[in-house]
């Protein structure tokens, strides 16, 4: 294909991250704790095994409420964002991104998640935020909960198992979607909502609560899944009856996955494998649960409780557009046990051999997100929109700050190369899937400024195109560095892809 004009003219190209990995201040403006703020620092060693480090005791969680400061928990200081978004919002400007993928903290909105009436703080900060947005000409794109419950949800009334969440998830959705009606056009209601059946309490992703005694642990999950589409289909009713012009997206993780031989058990593995993970975005833009899942259930003695009216709602209620991350593709195998293990940071899977691997074990498949475009869009023919893509990787800062008493320059600079070639790699796919006929929003790259790591909380597992100079522990300046990345990433806006 010819690259001039392969972006549509609209195209939202931008970056993306979360609240709880990038703002910090987390006891700050009247926020509450989150599950992210009680998430201990862990190295990771290995990798393939990430979700046990996401697992939390009753005991650990009360020792993490009881330590103050941000000593131990990264999440807590995150990139500093919390205080220095005015100075970061201008350098997306400067980079021309025409969109933001960001979240925003229930806990700074309703502390507990069961306060009666909002916090205006935390209102305000987020009204300030987008007007500044608005300004540079930057459309907000805003996950409502991005692995940030409050806490209390999760200790006090089981999480998302406790049908009770939805109505005050529902409180949430209405207070904000009121208080941005005009400045927020897109809406996503929860991040890759299949991490749910990874974790039943906290709406998945990264910390796990010990499940309840005599709960089977995977009907926990598919009840809160439930309860989680539930929520987000009524959220996306309020959105709609708020303002009828914004668009609200559900957010899948996909994770799509290969026959690992043409055996064709190993396909039907495969396809039984994909239609586990793509039940989730069934629901949300069919409107229904698939015969998969409602057979998958059946055969584990799985049970979901459903209210009358639920699958109303569900049906009348689907999202006007799909978004997903996309980092990695996986491998399906009636006996996996023939086959070497690789990471994920949530899902691990079997060693694919014509596929090279990042430093933390995550396939590199750039081809398969042209396989994943075409394979959404011809099942669901909806706009879809890539809100997660990037290279986790470590970085090397060079040079020196500036001192002013000396007259010396600024001489810090990071040497990108393998980011570059990544977003190269990757982009160049999804040319190719627009050319099939992909109607895509937009894309945006995970990071932007470097954040904690969701499943590692390593600061130095680095996605931004902006270096943040701090280290692990929270050391270091936090002073902003642009990447070789950076200028690459702009020329690539401006030119609306054509660098490519
Ligand atoms: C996605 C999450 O799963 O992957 C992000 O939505 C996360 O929050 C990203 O940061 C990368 O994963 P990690 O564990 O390397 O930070």
């Amino acid at each position: 294909t010819g690259a001039t004009g392969a972006f549509p003219d609209a195209f939202l190209w931008g970056v993306a991250f979360a609240a709880n990995q990038v703002e910090g201040g987390f006891d700050e403006g009247g926020k509450g704790l989150s599950q992210a703020d009680v998430i201990p620092f862990r190295v990771a060693s290995d990798y393939v095994d990430i979700t046990s480090l996401m697992e939390a005791s009753a005991a650990s969680i009360a020792q993490a409420v009881a330590t103050p400061g941000t000593d131990g928990y990264p999440k807590r200081r995150g990139s500093d964002f919390y205080h220095r978004w005015e100075s970061d919002i201008d350098l997306f400007a400067e980079m021309g991104l025409k969109a933001l993928r960001m979240s925003i903290a229930w806990s700074r909105i309703f502390p507990n998640g069961d306060d009666l009436e909002p916090n205006e703080e935390g209102l305000l900060f987020y009204e300030r935020l987008f007007l500044r947005l608005r300004e540079k000409g930057i459309a907000p794109v805003v996950t409502m909960s991005h692995y940030e419950m409050p806490l209390n949800l999760v200790t006090e009334y089981g999480g998302w198992t406790n049908r009770a969440v939805v109505g005050l998830f529902e409180r949430y959705a209405r207070t904000i979607a009121t208080r941005y009606q005009g400045l927020v056009h897109y809406w996503l209601t929860f991040n890759e909502i299949n991490t749910t059946v990874i974790e039943p309490y906290t709406g998945g992703g990264v910390i796990a609560r010990e499940p309840d005694p005599g709960v089977d642990p995977r009907q926990a999950s598919y009840q809160a899944l439930h309860h989680q589409f539930v929520a987000s289909a009524s959220a996306t009713r309020i959105v709609h009856d708020v303002d009828p012009s914004a668009q609200v997206g559900c957010m899948l993780a996909r994770m799509s996955h290969y026959p690992a031989s043409s055996d064709p058990a190993d396909v039907v593995k495969a396809q039984f494998d994909n239609n586990m993970n793509l039940f989730h975005s069934d629901v949300q833009v069919r409107g229904r649960y698939s015969g998969h899942v409602r057979r998958f259930w059946r055969d584990q003695g799985i049970d979901v409780r459903m209210e009358p009216g639920d699958d109303e709602l569900l049906a009348a209620n689907t999202v006007d557009f799909l978004s997903f991350s996309y980092y990695m593709s996986l491998v399906s195998s009636v006996a996996p046990e023939k086959y070497g293990a690789t990471g994920g940071n949530l899902f691990s899977t079997i060693k694919n051999p014509h596929l090279s691997t990042t430093e933390w074990g995550w396939h590199l498949d750039p081809e398969g997100l042209r396989y994943v475009l075409n394979d959404l869009w011809d099942r669901y023919q909806v706009p879809l929109f890539i809100v997660e893509n990037g290279l986790g990787a470590t970085d090397v800062l060079t040079g020196s700050p500036a001192d002013p008493t000396m007259g010396a320059p600024d001489t810090r600079r990071v040497h990108d190369p393998y980011r570059i070639d990544y977003f190269v790699q990757h982009l160049r796919q999804v040319r190719e899937a627009i050319a099939d006929g992909v109607n895509l929003l937009g894309y945006t790259a995970w990071g932007g400024l470097d954040i904690v790591s969701a499943s590692t909380s390593q600061m130095t597992k680095r996605y931004g195109v902006i270096y943040v100079d701090a280290d692990d522990d929270g050391r270091g300046s936090f002073d902003r560095i642009r990447k070789d990345s950076f200028y690459w990433y702009k020329r690539l806006v401006d030119t609306n892809g054509e660098v490519l």
